[in-house]
C-alpha cells in the first residue's frame, strides 16, 4: 500500500512552528485553506457512510470547488440507492471497502456510526497508511488510546473534533488555544436533545414526555431516547474531553449518570425561585490526583453562561489554573455544523497539525463529585409531621437545611414541596435518602438534583 504523503504534507516550513497542548512542536502549513488554494496540492479524501453527516461533508466539498479537498470515494452499503446528482463527478461510489484502502485517498473520513463496523474501518485505514477523521463518540470514548497509538505506529493522524459538541471547535480550541494553560476541569452541556427538552419544559411548562415526543418529531431524539435522557451519550463525550483537556484516560462506564426523566415542569418553577434553571451537566475534574466525573441534571444559577444555552445547542466551559474559565458554545449537532468540524480536522491534518492529543494518557479511577448542595423535591400525601420527619432524617446525617419551598394550590393528596440543603457529602445524602424511603407518605419517589455554584 502506497504511503500517501504528498509534498503538501511532507514539506513543513521549519521557520513557522506551532504548539499543541499535549504535543511537541508541530509544523505550520505552507498555505492555509482556502486562501491560496491554487498553490496547495489537493488533499484526497474518501468518505465512509453517506448519511446525515457524510452527505453534508460531501455537500461542503461540492459547494466549495476552490477547496483543496478532493473527494475520491463515497463508501456505503447498498450504495446504488445513495447516488446523488450533485456529488462531484470524479468521486467513485463503492460498497467495497478495499476500493478505498487500495486508492490514493490520503484521509479516510469515518461516518458510518455503528461502533463495531467503524472500529474495523478505522483500524484498517490506519494500518493501510491513511489518516483518519471520525465523528464517532462511542468509538473514541472507548478506544481513543489504542487508536491513537496505532496511528502513531503508522505515522498517521487521527482526528475526532466532531465527536464532541458537533460544530463547536472545543477539541481544537483546547489543544491549540489553551495549550499553555493547565486545565483542571471541564463542564459541559453536551447533549443537544436533553437541552432542547429541558429548555421546552422551562419556557412552556410542557411535561417531560411531551417534550421528548417533540424532540423525536424534530429528529433530535431517537425512537428510544434513553442514550440521550439517561446520560450515556453525554458520558461518552465527557470521557473524551477528560482525555483531551485533563490528559486522563477514563472508562465511560465508570462515570456516574443520572437521568433527566424524573424532572417535571414544577421543578423549573422552584428552580426559578432559587434564581436557577435546570440543565444536564457533564463534569470532569482533576483534583489531588483523582478524577471526579459525572453526568446529571443540575440546578444552574441564572447568572451562569450554562443557564443561557437554549434549544439544542452545546456549551463547554474549560477551567484552567491560569486562564480561568473559557467558554465554547454553538450548534452541538446537525449535518452542516458537524461537517464543518469533520472537514476542519481534515484540513488540520493536511496542514501537518495533530487534531488530537498525541501523547499517552494517564489512566485514573473515577469518582462522582462527593460534596454538593442539593435540591430535594417531595410529592406527598399530606398529613401533620412530614416536614419534621424529613428534617430529622437529614439532621441524623449531619445535613443542614438551607430552605423549604412550598407553592399553594396543590391537592393535599399530591402535595409537592422542596427542601434545599447546604453542601454535604454524597454518602450522607444517600443514607438520608434511605431514611426517606421508609416513610409511607410519598406519592412519588423523592427527587434529588445537585445545585452547582
Ligand atoms: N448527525 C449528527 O448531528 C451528528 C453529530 C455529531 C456526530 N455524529 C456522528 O457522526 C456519525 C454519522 O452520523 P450520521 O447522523 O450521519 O448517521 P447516519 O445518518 O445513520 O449515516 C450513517 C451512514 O453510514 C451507512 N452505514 C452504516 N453502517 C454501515 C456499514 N457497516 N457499512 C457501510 N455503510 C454503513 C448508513 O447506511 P444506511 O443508509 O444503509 O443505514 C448511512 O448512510 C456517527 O458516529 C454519529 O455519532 C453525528
Amino acid at each position: 500500500m502506497e504511503a500517501p504523503l504528498e509534498p503538501y504534507f511532507a514539506e513543513p516550513d521549519p521557520a513557522v512552528m506551532q504548539f499543541s497542548q499535549h504535543a511537541p512542536l508541530r509544523h505550520a502549513p505552507r498555505a492555509a485553506f482556502p486562501s491560496v488554494p491554487e498553490k496547495v496540492a489537493a488533499c484526497r479524501v474518501a468518505i465512509l457512510g453517506f448519511g446525515t453527516v457524510g452527505s453534508s461533508v460531501t455537500r461542503l466539498i461540492a459547494e466549495n470547488p476552490a477547496s483543496p479537498v478532493r473527494l475520491t470515494h463515497i463508501f456505503n452499503r447498498n450504495v446504488a440507492r445513495k447516488r446523488a446528482e450533485w456529488v462531484p463527478k470524479d468521486a467513485q461510489w463503492t460498497e467495497c471497502f478495499d476500493d478505498v484502502l487500495d486508492s490514493d485517498a490520503e484521509v479516510v473520513v469515518e461516518l458510518v456510526g455503528d461502533v463495531v463496523a467503524a472500529r474495523e474501518f478505522v483500524r484498517r485505514a490506519l494500518e493501510a497508511g491513511k489518516h483518519v477523521v471520525t465523528a464517532n463518540k462511542q468509538l473514541i470514548a472507548h478506544e481513543a488510546g489504542e487508536l491513537l497509538a496505532l496511528a502513531r505506529r503508522h505515522g498517521r493522524r487521527l482526528g475526532f473534533g466532531a465527536a464532541v459538541a458537533g460544530g463547536v471547535p472545543v477539541i481544537a480550541g483546547i489543544l491549540e488555544g489553551l495549550a499553555a494553560d493547565r486545565l483542571e476541569k471541564v463542564t459541559g452541556i453536551l447533549n443537544g436533545t436533553c437541552n432542547y427538552i429541558l429548555s421546552r419544559m422551562e419556557k412552556d411548562h410542557v411535561p417531560m414526555a411531551e417534550a421528548v415526543r417533540e424532540a423525536q418529531k424534530l429528529g433530535y431524539a431517537e425512537a428510544d431516547p434513553s442514550a440521550d435522557v439517561d446520560g450515556f451519550d453525554a458520558r461518552a463525550k465527557i470521557a473524551i474531553l477528560a482525555g483531551v483537556a485533563l490528559g486522563v484516560s477514563v472508562t465511560p462506564e465508570h462515570i456516574a449518570c443520572r437521568s433527566i426523566t424524573p424532572l417535571a415542569p414544577l421543578d423549573f418553577e422552584y428552580a426559578r425561585e432559587l434564581h436557577c434553571t435546570i440543565r444536564q451537566l457533564s463534569v470532569a475534574e482533576l483534583k489531588d490526583g483523582q478524577v471526579f466525573a459525572h453526568v446529571q441534571p443540575a440546578l444552574v444559577p441564572l447568572t451562569s453562561p450554562l443557564a443561557r444555552v437554549n434549544a439544542n445547542e452545546n456549551m463547554v466551559v474549560a477551567t484552567g489554573r491560569y486562564g480561568g474559565n473559557t467558554v465554547f458554545s454553538g450548534p452541538g449537532a446537525g449535518g452542516a455544523p458537524t461537517a464543518v468540524a469533520v472537514l476542519s480536522d481534515v484540513m488540520a491534518i493536511a496542514r501537518g497539525h495533530a487534531p488530537a492529543p498525541d501523547r499517552a494518557m494517564v489512566s485514573l479511577p473515577v469518582t462522582s463529585v462527593s460534596r454538593q448542595r442539593n435540591y430535594l423535591r417531595f410529592v406527598v400525601d399530606d398529613r401533620p409531621g412530614i416536614l419534621a420527619t424529613l428534617a430529622n432524617a437529614l439532621a441524623r446525617e449531619g445535613i443542614d437545611i438551607d430552605a423549604v419551598l412550598q407553592h399553594p394550590g396543590h391537592p393535599k393528596t399530591r402535595l409537592p414541596f422542596v427542601i434545599t440543603t447546604e453542601a454535604c457529602e454524597a454518602d450522607a445524602l444517600a443514607r438520608a435518602a434511605g431514611h426517606f424511603s421508609q416513610c409511607d407518605f410519598h406519592v412519588e419517589p423523592p427527587l434529588c438534583v445537585a445545585m452547582v455554584e
